[in-house]
């Protein structure tokens, strides 16, 4: 009793004197934690009334082989994927974050609705500027929400060199427990073997004429093979790398959380002879449905249950990609050795060590670069479409060529730039007119006015006037998916009469199909600035990004804590005014 007195006074000072925290808190109160995702993980044990629970992340560059060729690679604790942290529903969360990694970092916590804490959203640019390197900084917030989640950088392309894990938060009411008897984490990526320090200036040259870079190879929870063949002579490679394993009990049904981390490719992933049940969608619970192949594009969740019924053997996990974006012979790495089969192995207790001779399910081509079909994913609660549409934002996501010959991608017609050195919300906060930001910011505003406020939604069309699919994301919000631009030809704006108000799919991320069109709708409960972007990495860092300043009349008056402003003293002043205009 005593020990939660102290410490509730501790969180209140601190929220007061948060540097002070940032000092304190890297000692031993926060935990460092490193994970292995080949363990079933231990849901944390309900508590009687929410927690504060204090993660240690330490940024460190390390060499390490994911796929057996030795590169430098942007590590969390050491590792990566990163660590898992785990939450209960209603918990606090601290994350000490210390950065070492040379460079100045970012981390974003996908999905998290960041409700009242905006300025911990983790965007460059967006909700804060950079962490120096050597600097602690201390993301704090409220987790009203559950569900399989993740993080990674949201600065430069980070993430794709490492900065990624997995942001578990527990239900204690999850209608699924009961249902399986144990869980796992399982991450999906593609990994490159050059350093975006060295890629990103190549793909962004004003010479470059090729498409999005090509991955190295692929990642099932941070393992895959490559042939060292095609590495280069003085390299560190070994051809022969262990394999994603996840060990299965006969009889036992398991809950695999997956996710898709990756810079560029979609999945579709399968185990021989297990059909899977998913119930979770990037967070959401849905109504029970079985597939034996599952399409996952870039930052979606699946939760599924596996029944280990099947002979005691070992099964192949599938994990295959598919490339959503041209490639032609100007495209970095066009050549790459990628293996587009990436595979696992499930294994069931008491299995010989051998290869799976297991037969694959039927690939089903036609699921590439798409969504699992939205209307087979039922909300496992019914929700009401929220029918007070303040906004309606038409959203043209094109490429364009620039007099200097450079390709950018835009959102309208225009090219979204991060202003590193002055985060749009401190400008909105500071008295900038929301209306009134330059071009660059593709800042959408939309406020409501006491009367008009209850239930108010946004709708979102996103009109791709373009041959690839894109993975469109929003912070802040889950949104409900009207309509998703299927058996659609052309961009023309949708009939109302084909949308879906009765049961949409809510997500946080969907795949725009190519020359379509996809129409969500959110509820405008979030006051903050919200990042709206393409996960595809090179899309986002050619600019293919936008912001929502979800009702700045109450944003206006947010305070953001001394240690978030703090970030951005030092960084040069000149450029407040004019944007920093790097890319
Ligand atoms: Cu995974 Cu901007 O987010
Ligand atoms: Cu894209």
């Amino acid at each position: 009793m005593k020990f939660e007195l102290i410490f509730i006074i501790f969180v209140l000072i601190s929220s007061s004197n948060s540097a002070w925290l940032n000092r304190r808190s890297q000692s031993s109160e926060c935990d460092y934690v490193t994970s292995d995702l080949f363990k079933p993980l231990e849901p944390l044990p309900p508590t009687d009334s929410p927690v504060t629970r204090c993660y240690n992340l330490e940024l460190v560059v390390k060499d390490l082989a994911p796929d057996g060729f030795t590169r430098p690679v942007w590590s969390i604790n050491g590792q990566s994927p990163g660590p898992i942290l785990q939450a209960n529903y209603g918990d606090r969360i601290l994350i000490n974050v210390t950065n070492k990694f040379g460079d100045p970092a970012s981390i974003h916590w996908h999905g998290i609705f960041q409700n009242g804490t905006n300025f911990y959203d983790g965007i460059v640019g967006v909700t804060q500027c950079e962490i120096p390197d050597k600097v602690t900084f201390l993301y704090n917030f409220t987790l009203k929400q559950y569900g399989t989640h993740w993080y990674h950088s949201h600065f430069l392309a980070q993430i794709v060199d490492g900065l990624r894990g997995p942001l578990i938060i527990y239900n204690p009411k999850d209608p699924y427990y009961g249902k399986y008897d144990y869980e796992y984490v399982m991450t999906l990526s593609d990994w490159y073997h050059t350093p975006t320090g060295i890629l990103l200036p190549l793909f962004r040259a004003d010479t470059y004429k090729g498409a999005d870079p090509i991955p190295d190879s692929g990642l099932i929870s941070g393992l895959g093979q490559y042939d060292c063949k095609a590495a280069p002579k003085n390299s560190t490679c070994n051809s022969n790398n262990k394999v994603a394993t996840y060990v299965v009990k006969k009889g036992k049904k398991y809950r695999f959380r997956i996710i898709n981390t990756s810079a560029l490719v979609h999945y579709i992933f399968s185990i021989d002879n297990h059909p899977l049940t998913i119930i979770e969608v990037d967070s959401e619970l849905v109504k029970p449905v079985t597939l034996n192949t599952i399409p996952i594009n870039i930052a979606q969740r699946y939760s599924v249950i596996l029944d280990a019924n099947q002979p005691i053997d070992n099964y192949q996990i599938r994990a295959h990609i598919s490339i959503c974006t041209p490639i032609d012979n100007l495209t970095i790495n066009y050549n790459s050795a990628l293996n587009y089969n990436v595979t696992g192995i499930l294994k069931y207790d008491g299995a010989k060590d051998k290869l799976p001779i297991s037969k694959a399910y039927p690939l089903n081509t036609s699921e590439a670069c798409r969504d699992v079909n939205p209307n087979s994913l039922k909300p496992y609660y019914e929700k009401q479409v929220p029918k007070n549409v303040i906004s309606t934002i038409k959203a043209l996501v094109n490429f364009n060529t620039l007099s200097t010959g450079k390709t950018v991608a835009s959102i309208n017609n225009s090219s979204f730039v991060p202003d590193t050195s002055y985060p749009t919300n401190q400008e909105i906060v500071e008295g900038v007119n929301p209306y009134k930001l330059p071009n660059y910011d593709n800042a959408y505003v939309y406020d409501c006015n006491s009367g008009d406020c209850n239930d108010a939604a946004v709708d979102i069309y996103i009109l791709n006037n373009n041959t690839d699919s894109h993975p469109f994301h929003l912070h802040g919000h889950r949104f409900y998916v009207l309509y998703n631009g299927e058996n659609q030809t052309g961009i023309k704006p949708p009939h109302k009469s084909d949308f879906n108000f009765k049961d949409p799919v809510i997500r946080d991320t969907v795949t725009v199909l190519p020359n379509s069109t996809t129409v969500i709708r959110y509820n405008a409960n979030n006051p903050g600035v919200w990042f709206f972007h393409c996960h595809i990495q090179w899309h986002l860092n050619m600019g293919m990004a936008a912001q929502m300043i979800e009702l700045p009349s109450i944003f206006k008056n947010t305070t953001i804590p001394n240690d978030v402003t703090a970030l951005c003293v030092g960084d040069d002043l000149d450029n407040k005014s004019k944007g920093n205009k790097t890319k």
